[in-house]
């Protein structure tokens, strides 16, 4: 057992500011979580609750789940502010949670914004829910109300890998691999919304509100002249006694749920837990002393032994190599009771800390240990020392390493975290089973001043190249938007908008979170490492 002991004093002036800054950080967290779960326009809204009598998507999702049950949500603030005009959320909401004790992946169109249908971030969030279920084995629930694809923005949605159609590829996927899927179809379903239900194991259909066809009565009759109503064309009715496409008629979305409930029921024996779980003990210190710990001032690196201190069961960290390779901390935690490795940055990546962090990647595998990556790390080490003593290919050891790890393994962005820093530290690339980050994370190729300034120092060689100069205002005025430009782009809500984060969470969350997704992991298969070349 090895204690982190503290050495903060939480009564400094530093601490104190640092924590009221950050307490207004999550303030804003919940606020932009608060204006995601609002889901559409106020008149969308009451057109689907009072006009048609239907369930708000969020309710449907609490009616479904056990009570108390925990909804793990991924991709929350996912098309917030782009450019495409979504809303935070993109028409759907995607999380994990349980029906009947089973964890099922939730797949919910939200009908309240633009008919619920799919804008190319939709498509993006639904194919990366496919995703976690079929690496955690997840059976999906899909909640369907949806217009299909949103006709304006098609080339987002339509022709590549990635778009709507890998959710069918997927959807058959899964399927081939024994997962089971399951739809309910709750409102008018047409195309690609039709598709999604067909391609599902057990279809559940709610009378008079659920249609489900491939074309609607208006395009039928444009593109063939026949009229047909709403219900000979795809109601619950017609499809249960006539075509077979469903399976099971629901009164209204209450007891359609209460029947995908029942189905659930019967998906047969419930997954076990491959690790043994100890007790959990909570940290010695106060989780929510995090916020003091994460500087203001982003120039200053966070204090990550001290924020490991307030993570992880009973403060206690077993340091693999702490004499060596101290920019990186390596070593064996638990978190409610779940072992995992825990890689976390303490500046910047040498030579040694890379070769350690390879080393100690291959021991968790080893012993089927998953493992955390706290990532916080301007970059590796550069510079002529740094390239004799070869931290391109320690470097590459390292990246082989977190590549070819098939343990779960998770990013955790809790300060700035650039460059090949970045990726190293299991970057989206390379897949972790889910990339979340606090409101402080920062991630691009640089920070935003390094970038401004590599970019003044090219304009100003071309400059003398043509024989002229330019002042200090006229390099700062150059600077100023692209400072701005990566600012922006780096942080932490841009990477949840795009999608490139699952989630931002609030440093209090971290525990619970990361019990949930290990709980999961736990459930599926080991998956068994092969590493590639380590170039010596
Ligand atoms: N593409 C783009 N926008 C669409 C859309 C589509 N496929 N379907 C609906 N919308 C928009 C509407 O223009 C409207 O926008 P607004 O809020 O700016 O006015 C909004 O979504 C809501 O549509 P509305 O028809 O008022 O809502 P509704 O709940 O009564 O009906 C649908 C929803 C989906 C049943 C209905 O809009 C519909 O049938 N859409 C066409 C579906 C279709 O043929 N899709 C083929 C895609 S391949």
């Amino acid at each position: 057992m090895s204690i982190i002991k503290t050495i903060i004093n939480t009564q400094s002036d530093n601490f104190v500011e640092n924590r009221d800054f950050y307490s207004e950080r999550i303030k804003d967290l919940h606020q932009r979580r608060h204006r995601a779960h609002a889901g559409g326009p106020e008149k969308a809204r009451k057109r689907h609750t009072e006009h048609r009598e239907q369930i708000l998507p969020r309710d449907r999702i609490r009616l479904i789940l056990d009570p108390g049950s925990p909804f793990l949500e991924l991709g929350e603030l996912a098309g917030d502010n782009l450019p495409e005009g979504t809303q935070a959320g993109a028409s759907i909401i995607t999380g994990i949670g349980l029906i009947n004790n089973r964890q099922c992946m939730i797949i919910v169109n939200d009908a309240t914004v633009k008919g619920g249908t799919y804008y190319p971030m939709t498509c993006k969030k639904h194919v990366r829910a496919q995703t976690f279920a079929i690496q955690h084995r997840l059976p999906c629930v899909t909640m369907v109300q949806s217009g299909g694809a949103f006709l304006p923005e098609q080339e987002g949605i339509f022709p590549d890998e990635g778009m709507f159609g890998s959710i069918f590829v997927n959807q058959i996927e899964m399927s081939g691999q024994g997962i089971p899927q399951i739809a309910i179809v709750m409102g008018s379903s047409t195309a690609g919304g039709a598709y999604i239900p067909a391609l599902c194991d057990e279809i559940v259909i709610v009378r008079g509100k659920g249609f489900m066809y491939l074309g609607g009565p208006q395009l039928v009759e444009a593109a063939t002249g026949e009229k047909v109503g709403h219900e000979e064309l795809g109601g619950a009715e017609m499809h249960c006694r006539d075509s077979g496409v469903t399976d099971h008629i629901a009164e209204d979305d209450a007891h359609g749920l209460n029947i995908v409930r029942d189905i659930v029921r019967n998906l047969g024996n419930l997954p076990t837990q491959r690790w043994d779980v100890a007790e959990s003990v909570e940290p010695l210190y106060p989780i929510e002393e995090i916020y003091g710990l994460i500087n203001k001032d982003t120039k200053v690196p966070n204090a990550n032994r001290e924020i490991l201190a307030r993570l992880v069961d009973g403060s206690n960290f077993d340091e693999f190599k702490a004499n060596y390779g101290d920019t990186l901390m390596c070593g064996f935690a638990k978190i409610h009771g779940f072992e995992i490795g825990v890689l976390a940055n303490n500046g910047v990546m040498f030579s040694e800390s890379a070769k350690k962090g390879a080393h100690f990647i291959n021991l968790c595998c080893q012993r089927d240990i998953p493992l955390l990556f706290m990532a916080d790390v301007p970059g590796f080490m550069v510079g002529e020392h740094a390239e004799r003593g070869g931290i391109a290919k320690d470097g590459a050891k390292f990246i082989t390493a977190m590549c070819s790890a098939k343990v779960p393994k998770y990013t955790l962005i809790t300060g700035g975290s650039y460059g090949a820093g970045y990726l190293a530290m299991c970057g989206r690339p390379f897949k972790p089973n889910a990339m979340l980050s606090w409101p402080s994370g920062r991630s691009g190729i640089m920070g935003p001043e390094q970038v401004a300034n590599t970019l003044a120092t090219v304009r100003e060689d071309i400059l003398k190249r043509e024989g002229k100069t330019w002042t200090e205002d006229e390099r700062e005025e150059f600077k100023a938007p692209h400072r701005k430009r990566f600012e922006d782009s780096e942080d932490a809500y841009n990477f949840a908008s795009k999608l490139w984060y699952d989630a931002v969470i609030d440093p209090v969350e971290t525990r619970e979170t990361f019990a949930l997704l290990l709980d999961l992991a736990g459930r599926s298969p080991k998956v068994d490492t092969k590493f590639g070349v380590f170039r010596q």
